[in-house]
């Protein structure tokens, strides 16, 4: 493996597919002269209606996959495998892997007015008990979890416009017991589900604070690098996109929500060789 203990190895940033982009496009903003390589396990998406043990498999293969790259720390943009597993897998590597639950948490409890928060997940994340238990332990026992599974394959769909009947729908019965629940702030604790902001904003209104999961462990990974010096400094970074599924999916899709053309620029890799 190449010397991955120095500012210019790159940044891994890993989720079951789509989702991890939104704390992908974050951390290019936070750190633009990192390189990242970004791996999307489309074959294998969705992950939230997964076992434990199945999880624990897919974890492995991802990270050992973006560790052949040499990378000196990896975001686990995905709320599942934060939530299921990061805490009792984190200590076998010794480079800092960051999920997206701690500081998900943090900035909800910063932004709540009346203390009432709602969380979404997908089913993995929700039984986990995650976010709730830590929002607890920061003195926010009211919070309303609700588990979202139709979310996550609209979005891998594309179906992420208000106009889309699916996605209002979805979006309507999800919301309907966070707000019942007098919620003024609601966690997106799935990576995806910012993508699908608009139909939020449409069916909620402007006054429910949204914590974005992934936007917000950016800041996190920049401490845990500075720590260790580890920062890249200089000219902007490059990316690099891998995915287990169909390159052109992915990059129709992924291309629309980073904004940039990813035609020809996503690139076939198999988890499931490194598990
Ligand atoms: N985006 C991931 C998460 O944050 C995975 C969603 C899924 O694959 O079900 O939970």
């Amino acid at each position: 493996m190449m010397e991955y203990k120095t500012a210019e190895a790159p940044i891994g940033v890993f989720d079951s597919g789509l989702g991890g982009l939104t704390a992908l496009r974050q951390l290019q903003r936070e750190l633009p002269a990192e390189d990242y390589i970004y791996f999307g396990d489309t074959a294998r998406v969705p992950y939230g209606c997964r076992d434990k043990e199945t999880l624990a498999g897919y974890a492995a293969g991802d990270i050992a996959l973006l560790r052949s790259f040499g990378v000196k720390a990896i975001l686990v943009a995905c709320g599942t495998i934060s939530s299921v597993l990061l805490e009792e897998i984190k200590g076998q590597y010794d480079i800092p892997l960051v999920g997206v639950v701690e500081s998900a948490a943090q900035a909800a409890a910063r932004a709540t007015e009346n203390g009432k928060i709602g969380i979404w997940g997908t089913a993995a994340s929700i039984r986990s008990g995650s976010y709730a238990r830590r929002l607890k332990e920061l003195g926010y026992g009211e919070s309303v979890a609700i588990a979202c599974p139709r979310l996550v394959p609209l979005i891998e769909a594309g179906k992420t416009s208000p106009e889309d009947p699916e996605a209002r729908a979805a979006v309507q019965e999800y919301l309907e017991p966070v707000l019942a629940g007098g919620a003024d702030t609601l966690i997106l604790g799935c990576t995806h589900y910012p993508l699908l902001e608009s139909v939020i904003r449409a069916e909620a209104g402007a006054a429910l604070k949204l914590i974005d999961s992934g936007r917000e462990s950016g800041a996190t990974l920049k401490q845990a690098l500075a720590r260790q010096a580890l920062l890249r400094r200089g000219e902007r970074g490059k990316t690099r996109y891998l995915v287990s599924g169909r390159t052109a999916d992915f990059e129709r899709l992924g291309g629309r929500f980073m904004n940039c053309d990813l035609s020809g620029k996503v690139e076939q890799a198999d988890a499931k060789c490194y598990g």
